[in-house]
């Protein structure tokens, strides 16, 4: 079933399960692989050679440290450690400095990464980590000298300050220059850039032992037209201890280690944010209040108390990644579900689509649809933080039921150069919702008041904003009485309504014309599936007239569809502005896509007559291939105004005919639904990290977590990813595997049971935390089935029907669960 590609080989890492890691064993992998750090708040971007930046809360207002995107060699900008001993120099995090090294491993695990190296006889190992509830990064920096002769080592640490604003930080020059400013006092570089004016924060970068010297100006330390491979400092083993004054402030500490044979020294470096009261900056003429910096760096003063902050880390992510474990017969089933998704999950439940090694961190914030959709993904793991996300999320709601398409996460305001009429925005805040009922219970987050965007005091509650977003929908149907797509639908690249012929207008926020007649079967099959899921709501939290009303508008949509959206043997696309059909067997190119047969067949539209088992026959005849299965065919050759940036990608990629991860859970769901087991087993297993280790080459980029894209087999190089981290492809996917593949389901009154595995799978054991009870159950498939009745029995007691009922369960209870004929 998995493929074995003929372009395989290389190898450049490897699963330490039982640590939690993957172990990088080159610095030279095909692309920088990354890790991140922090979970509250304060985090950094790291890969396997230490390149990457940090910041707090918003990537683009809080930029710390300076990282350049698109540079030559790639990954430019990082923390840095160089190491010089005995005539030679190199990095402790093997790079810059090109020296070829004894030996390299780069271990990333839950929230640290750790960089092992040895040279000669100096062994290193740089532990780097954000520590719980911290606004800093801390490096751990521990030098041996493994020969029987004493060593002295010149070390130097090396971070460039981005001047807070990472647009202006990257555009405006002409100001930049002359703005920066730093302080020093005794092993700590403070950056107060823009302190003396509004800012009332400030970054400093501090060792825990005396220095021998320093460097705050960037030119000072590399030497005039150098690059971060070979500073001058280092070259010359000495500081010129250089004060900024503009130009691009750093932070670089030397200090000459003496090591006798055997010895160890180790050092703690913390790179710190700090906010001061407005009414006390200053502890003398220009001279900042460094009050909150020392007792941040006191914190972490010592390799004690490094290891104890180490250790709550761990223990956060063991608890966390507890709350639901699987063993199943595929390890590698085991390893994305038990670690690497859910740790993916979190990351894009923290960044939405914001910071990344390809997303920038000043472009877009926090997405509407991208951050509703990463809630179902970690519901699980801290409910408490998906309520406030979902919450925010709502009050950037307009009060006609549209929403901001992003917002920015430190002002949790919508993006107006964005704006809206993105028409699937809306929808995906009910999914969030009822997902999050079904987690806990919780229904006490529809009573919660919200503002509109419009909005200073909030005069509606949650409930209210669902009915708005259903009515959205039903407000803005198109003349076949299907959904109108606004900008876009989930494809961001659809843009029925842009036509632009001008190459210096972005495809996202131009809008001509009415924008009155092109449609989205996609939406529709959307509202159908969470239009149920709003009536349900309503049911249960007695609006019964509310809920009659709105599931008139749900049949009439599924007959609509029916009618208007099915094309023979798939579901359509859309219509376009003039009316034409979009994903038809009439259309040249784009004749069938991929985003309608996922909505549409979760939606069971048409589910008597068999259409979601002819589209999902479709889409494995048409769409399917050995690296995932492609958004759309034929791919586009030529590009069309009147479809929009979707026939701008060349043929195979991003949304022409790429594999766009993020649907293919949809696809996964529905066969599961269906009840074909390995199909959708296939498709899961395809785009999951964890099963293409024998591609890494091919595949390029992070071997642990889904990208976004995979090439598809109109490119160039079918099966290449790229854009890896941030995607809804994790939250999908853990979704698809763990709630339809194995069916453990979190319904309104309780778990629901309904697997559809494979076959040759004899049994799983799955433990799941729900609503305080830890529920250790037991999957047996006897008979070799994949889907069929299911014969519950909980501690020993049998029972009819396959929920166990949450209000009769607290504490540890035993479950087994047989698949039956
Ligand atoms: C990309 C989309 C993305 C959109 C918004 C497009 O260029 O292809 O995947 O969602 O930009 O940034
Ligand atoms: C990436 C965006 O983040 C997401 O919102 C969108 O649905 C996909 N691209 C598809 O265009």
């Amino acid at each position: 079933m998995h493929k074995q590609h003929p372009n395989s080989e290389q190898q450049f890492g490897f699963f330490d399960d039982e640590q939690c890691e993957y172990v990088i064993t080159s610095p030279h992998t095909p692309t920088p692989w990354i890790n991140y750090l922090g979970n509250d708040g304060f985090y950094g971007l790291i890969s396997n050679t230490g390149g990457g930046y940090c910041f707090y809360r918003d990537p683009k207002f809080r930029r710390l440290t300076r990282y350049r995107y698109n540079s030559v060699p790639v990954d430019n900008g990082g923390r840095y450690f160089y190491l010089k001993c005995d005539g030679q120099t190199w990095s402790a995090t093997g790079r810059p400095v090109h020296t070829a090294l004894d030996e390299y491993a780069c271990h990333h695990g839950m929230g640290y990464s750790r960089f092992k190296v040895r040279k000669n006889a100096i062994a290193s190992q740089v532990t780097s980590f954000i520590p719980l509830d911290t606004k800093a990064e801390v490096h751990q920096l521990e030098l041996s000298n493994t020969s029987d002769s004493a060593k002295t080592v010149d070390l130097f640490s090396f971070i460039e300050w981005c001047l807070w604003n990472a647009e202006d930080d990257g555009a405006n020059f002409q100001r930049n220059l002359s703005t920066g400013e730093v302080e020093v006092e005794d092993s700590t570089i403070y950056h107060k850039t823009e302190y003396r004016e509004r800012r009332n924060h400030y970054a400093f970068y501090s060792v825990n032992q005396p220095i021998d010297g320093f460097e705050t100006d960037r030119e000072t330390f590399l030497g005039p037209y150098r690059g971060f491979e070979n500073p001058i400092a280092v070259e010359r083993g000495q500081t010129a201890n250089s004060v900024a004054r503009g130009w691009s402030p750093i932070a670089s500490h030397h200090i000459k280690c003496e090591l006798a044979p055997g010895e160890t020294k180790t050092f703690v470096f913390v790179l710190g944010y700090c906010e001061v009261d407005p009414q006390d900056k200053w502890q003398a003429p220009n001279v900042i209040n460094k009050t909150a910096a020392k007792t941040l760096q006191s914190q972490f003063d010592s390799s004690e108390k490094v290891a104890a902050e180490l250790e709550k880390l761990r223990l956060y992510w063991q608890k966390l990644l507890g709350k639901f474990t699987v063993k199943s017969p595929d390890e590698r089933f085991n390893r994305a579900l038990n670690i690497w998704n859910q740790y993916q999950n979190m990351v894009t439940f923290n960044l939405s689509r914001s910071a990344s090694f390809y997303e920038s961190g000043i472009g877009r914030g926090m997405g509407f649809r991208d951050s509703n959709q990463d809630t179902i993904g970690f519901a699980h793991m801290v409910p408490e933080k998906v309520k406030e996300r979902i919450l925010d999320l709502s009050a950037t709601q307009k009060s006609d039921g549209s929403a901001y398409h992003q917002y920015q996460p430190l002002t949790k305001k919508g993006n107006a150069n964005i704006g809206g009429n993105f028409n699937d925005d809306p929808m995906w805040m009910v999914l969030s919702t009822a997902n999050y009922i079904k987690e806990t219970g919780d229904y006490s987050i529809l009573d919660e008041m919200v503002i509109y965007d419009e909005q200073e005091t909030a005069t509606h509650n949650h409930f209210d904003h669902l009915e708005r977003a259903f009515n959205h929908v039903v407000n803005n149907l198109g003349p076949h009485g299907l959904p109108l797509i606004g900008r876009a639908d989930w494809n961001d690249c659809l843009n029925l309504n842009c036509f632009s012929e001008d190459p210096n207008e972005s495809y996202q926020t131009t809008q001509r014309g009415a924008s009155d007649v092109a449609e989205s079967v996609m939406i529709a099959g959307q509202f159908v599936l969470y239009g149920q899921e709003f009536v349900e709501i309503c049911q249960r939290t007695g609006k019964h007239e509310l809920a009659a009303q709105c599931q008139k508008h749900v049949e009439t949509m599924r007959q609509t569809v029916e009618q208007h959206g099915w094309d023979g043997e798939w579901y359509l696309r859309a219509y376009d502005a003039r009316g034409l059909k979009i994903g038809s067997k009439d259309n040249d190119e784009g004749k069938i896509f991929i985003e309608s047969q996922g909505f549409c067949a979760m939606a069971e539209i048409g589910k008597d007559k068999g259409l979601n088992l002819h589209a999902m026959n479709a889409v494995e005849k048409h769409l399917a291939t050995d690296f995932g299965i492609m958004l759309n065919q034929p791919a586009f050759t030529r590009y069309s105004k009147y479809m929009g940036e979707i026939s701008s990608y060349p043929p195979g990629y991003k949304e022409n005919a790429g594999i766009f991860c993020h649907n293919n859970p949809w696809i996964t769901i529905a066969e599961a639904m269906l009840g074909r087991g390995e199909k959708a087993f296939e498709y899961y297993s395809k785009i999951t990290p964890a099963f293409l280790q024998d591609v890494q080459t091919l595949h390029k980029t992070e071997p642990y977590v889904y990208s976004q894209m995979i090439a598809g087999k109109d490119s160039a190089n079918p099966g290449e990813a790229k854009n890896s981290w941030l995607t809804g492809t994790a939250a999908w996917n853990y979704y698809a595997a763990t709630q339809y593949i194995l069916g453990i389901r979190p319904d309104y009154d309780g778990l629901l049971i309904d697997p559809c595995i494979l076959p040759s799978w004899k049994s799983v054991s799955i433990t799941r935390e729900f609503r305080g009870a830890n529920y250790q159950i037991e999957l047996r498939n006897p008979s070799g089935l994949s889907k069929g009745k299911v014969q519950l029995s909980i501690d020993g007691v049998k029972i009819a029907g396959n929920l166990i009922e949450a209000k009769h369960y607290a504490g540890k209870h035993h479950i087994v669960a047989e698949i039956i004929a």
